[in-house]
């Protein structure tokens, strides 16, 4: 995950967003692993999916820009390395590249195209789901908005790239996959905590202008902002507007 203002921290994450493994099932059903089969798991975070993955008998190698999030991941004993998912140096050694929840964060995404390309064999798999168009588009605004109300341009600062079905299929066929499956799913997801949790955990790269004691009261007006939009006024439960972007692509055999 190569933003330089975006850290993550294993603890924060697991109590903040384990919901993004948990709700990994679909995507998982979608690859299909098989026993015996060499999956790279592209952006694999605390390794809570690969581990999955490993424990079906998958031959699995996990890559994370996060230093620290790839450390969790190795006390699971996982085979997991620390790489930027817009170079990926793996040639042709893989049956699968699988990756939930963190191809958003890598750009540009044709260079992550290409490496998942390089990294597969003929006749592999590329299966991922990930932030696609719009995603998260009513929390992004809340935070642009209160950025603009500072004088700062909160656009300019967006580390996601959430594309359309169109754009991300165009990208796939121009690198030679043949697209099998591609949908944007819109999956509005409860969240374990108040919204400042998921604002702290996944939108730093919004508040690095701001100087540290000035964060606090920012979060404070975004979530304020957010309230009546998703947060249920009876239960006062947090729901984000997520959506997903869910393909599986093959590489030809020859
Ligand atoms: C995700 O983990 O899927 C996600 C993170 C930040 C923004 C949108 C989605």
């Amino acid at each position: 995950m190569p933003t330089t203002t975006q850290s993550w921290d294993p603890d924060g994450y697991a109590r903040n967003a384990r919901f993004v493994s948990d709700l990994g099932a679909p995507v998982v059903e979608l690859l299909a692993p098989q026993a015996g089969e060499r999956i790279l798991d592209l952006g694999c975070g605390d390794g809570a999916l690969t581990v999955k993955l490993a424990a079906m008998g998958c031959d699995v190698v996990g890559v994370d820009a996060s230093a620290p999030q790839v450390e969790a991941a190795r006390r699971l004993d996982l085979d997991v390395r620390v790489a930027d998912g817009a170079r990926l140096a793996f040639d042709a050694e893989f049956d699968a590249v699988f990756s939930n929840a963190a191809i958003h964060w890598m750009k540009p995404p044709d260079d992550v195209i290409a490496g998942v390309w390089r990294a597969l064999r003929p006749g592999g798999r590329f299966v991922a789901e990930f932030g696609g168009y719009g995603c998260v588009e009513t929390i992004k605004r809340a935070l642009i908005d209160a950025l603009r109300r500072r004088g700062i341009d909160g656009d300019a600062l967006n580390p996601w790239y959430f594309p359309t079905v169109e754009d991300y299929s165009a990208r796939l066929a121009r690198r030679g996959f043949t697209v099998r499956y591609i949908a944007l799913i819109p999956r509005p997801t409860p969240l374990p905590t108040e919204i400042n949790g998921w604002l702290e955990t996944f939108a730093q790269s919004f508040m690095a202008p701001l100087a540290k004691h000035d964060r606090a009261g920012f979060l404070d007006e975004v979530r304020e902002a957010l309230r009546p939009k998703l947060c249920d006024a009876h239960g006062g439960k947090w729901l984000a507007d997520y959506v997903r972007l869910r393909f599986a692509a093959d590489k030809p055999r020859a």
